[in-house]
């Protein structure tokens, strides 16, 4: 009881300044870009090791260019022992050789900005690598060194303290918390991780961890990076005492969602329920106003985007604040089901919580960290976020409803205004690989869960370009760093470019004509008439229906610009999209 009167009185503290609202928008390029996520490992692999790379990645812009997307995301490409795909960094002012250079990351900015693509970098300021030389200085001091101050160390409980500080579990399965060996042997402190052991959270209550990161930001945004997307941006400040929490057999491993559900008795609004003690702690947007400023010193609109796991929308809007980050994933909107009211819901909730505090809503469907959408849109049975999909679990989707319900989905994410995302492949149609060998997986969700959850591989498989090619074009000596499906061929961009009505000819439509009026920037009225089971609004001049009933929908007479399948005689089927000239 006391904790949750504790946490309505932070709220309140906050209010006053979630008051200062500013309805006014901006003219900022950021507002309404479509926004394409690369994940280097898995996109194209100049030098034939099996990994991706920044060569390969340069050598495939124009390709991106021709999709029609603004700019691009690059999943971490920095120095690191890759134990969580790059996620676990060890110097963030050089390029892992793995992927490369500098030198080839500046020929990828200037061959990108030469096409007009913005590059956006992702900083991993939570944690850093357990190999990183600030926390092998750590491991070297003396407890209650400065150095050991950088980190979140503490002693554990119990005559030889050898119980854990406290009873958290890590989001990829075990406990939070890894003891160290002192220099003598002798068993010492233990640390924190939120994610894996080789993952040490540091201690953003300390001024030098924020000075270092300064310094970092400034060392890729004078290299010309457009700005960056925040890794983990709602765990970096822990409740003070770090108290035991259990969280709800319900709740979503990162937080945010289903967390929220476990109202207690009397309770029934969700922005008091208390956060876990190490998810959305309002000391966090002290850090993003250090960030906005110094991205401000920098010419041109940089961009901040937060990974943040917080609900409901209003409290996640509390990132996107004009001090703060520009705007942050709308994880709500892409856990939404498959449903017309929940749908038409979370996209009036967004656009209402994100321009209460004159940030743009964001829109997106996958990315790495998810099971692909035209595999999850067709799930019957449960699949957690993080958990992933394999040979052996239960509600697999059929590939052609995915499909179909994909190709709808993006149909309609990319009418709304605001910003989109898209994770590389998903303009192939790509589905989640559910058949990974066991030996083959590489997600430390994976090792952390003794195989119970199967993790994210299944999204990260490399990218097929060309049917015919060794590993599909993404490199030329057929290795792949995790197998690519046998039967990926009629996904390869070859085998859909020019091909029309394929997925890739749908994306490069709906880009082109979202670009030609203005749908990022405009506007949406919802439209009646279809029915409870159609979403349907008017952006400006064009008319988007989404038919999710089991009855076809009378469609108005008009011209057709973009139908998600062929129209037959004036009828939207089940799981289609169109968009008309209104
Ligand atoms: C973010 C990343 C994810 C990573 C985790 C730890 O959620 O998207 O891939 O494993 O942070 O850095």
């Amino acid at each position: 009881m006391e904790c949750r009167i504790l946490f309505r009185m932070t709220l309140e503290s906050e209010l006053p300044e979630t008051a200062t609202v500013v309805t006014a928008t901006g003219d900022e390029w950021w507002r309404s870009a479509v926004i394409y996520q690369i994940y280097p490992r898995s996109f194209a692999d100049s030098t034939g090791d099996g990994v991706g790379d920044l060569p390969g990645i340069t050598k495939r812009l124009p390709a991106l260019k021709q999709l029609g997307v603004d700019a691009i995301w690059l999943s971490p490409f920095f120095r690191s022992p890759q134990k969580d795909a790059g996620y676990d960094v060890s110097d963030y002012c050089d390029v892992d050789p793995l992927f490369g250079t500098l030198a080839d990351f500046d020929a990828l900015l200037e061959t990108a900005h030469g096409l007009g693509l913005r590059v956006i970098a992702d900083m991993v300021p939570n944690h850093t690598s357990d190999q990183h030389e600030w926390f092998q200085a750590a491991l070297a001091a003396p407890e209650g060194s400065p150095e050991r101050d950088r980190y979140m160390f503490r002693d554990g409980k119990g005559p030889n303290g050898d119980i854990m500080p406290n009873n958290w579990e890590s989001v990829f399965g075990g406990p939070m918390w890894e003891r160290v060996t002192n220099p003598d042997g002798t068993p010492g402190q233990w640390y924190l991780h939120i994610f894996d052991k080789s993952q040490p959270d540091l201690n953003w209550e300390n001024p030098w961890v924020r000075e270092q990161f300064f310094g970092i930001l400034r060392f890729w945004l004078d290299r010309g990076v457009d700005g960056f997307r925040v890794d983990v941006a709602h765990g970096m400040i822990k409740e003070a005492g770090l108290p035991d929490y259990t969280p709800p057999a319900e709740a979503a491993s990162m937080g945010g969602a289903a967390a929220a559900t476990d109202l207690a008795p009397g309770i029934t609004d969700p922005e008091i329920v208390p956060d876990p003690p190490y998810w959305g702690q309002p000391g966090v947007h002290e850090i993003w106003r250090g960030w906005h400023d110094v991205l401000a010193e920098y010419e041109g609109d940089r961009v901040l985007c937060a990974e943040a796991w917080v609900d409901p929308l209003t409290k996640m809007a509390l990132w996107v604040r004009p001090d703060e980050m520009s705007q942050a994933f709308n994880f709500a909107y892409m856990f939404t089901e498959w449903e017309a009211e929940p749908l038409r819901d979370v996209i009036q909730e967004s656009i209402d919580a994100f321009s209460g505090v004159g940030a743009p809503s964001t829109w997106v469907l996958s990315n790495h960290d998810v099971v692909r959408h035209a595999s999850r849109l067709a799930l019957t049975a449960d699949s957690p976020q993080g958990a992933g999909i394999g040979p052996k679990s239960l509600g697999k989707p059929d590939p052609e409803l995915g499909l179909k319900r994909a190709r709808a989905a993006t149909s309609l994410m990319l009418a709304l205004p605001g910003s989109s995302y898209i994770y590389q492949g998903e303009e192939l149609g790509l589905p989640e690989d559910m058949e990974l060998p066991d030996a083959a997986r590489q997600d430390p969700t994976w090792f952390r869960t003794g195989g119970e959850k199967y993790g994210r591989d299944g999204c990260r498989v490399p990218i097929p370009w060309e049917a015919d090619k060794p590993a599909y074009g993404f490199n030329t000596s057929g290795k792949s760093w995790l197998p690519q499906p046998v039967d990926w061929d009629s996904y390869a961009r070859d085998s859909q470019d020019g091909v029309p009505g394929s997925t890739l000819e749908l994306y490069k439509s709906a880009l082109a004509l979202r670009a030609e009026h203005g749908l990022g920037t405009g506007s949406l009225v919802w439209a009646d008439g279809f029915g409870a089971n159609a979403v349907a609004f008017r952006n400006g001049g064009i008319l988007v229906v989404t038919n999710l009933g089991p009855v076809a929908v009378e469609l108005p007479v008009g011209e057709i610009l973009l139908s998600s399948q062929p129209i037959v005689g004036g009828a939207l089927e089940t799981d289609v999209t169109v968009w008309i000239r209104a």
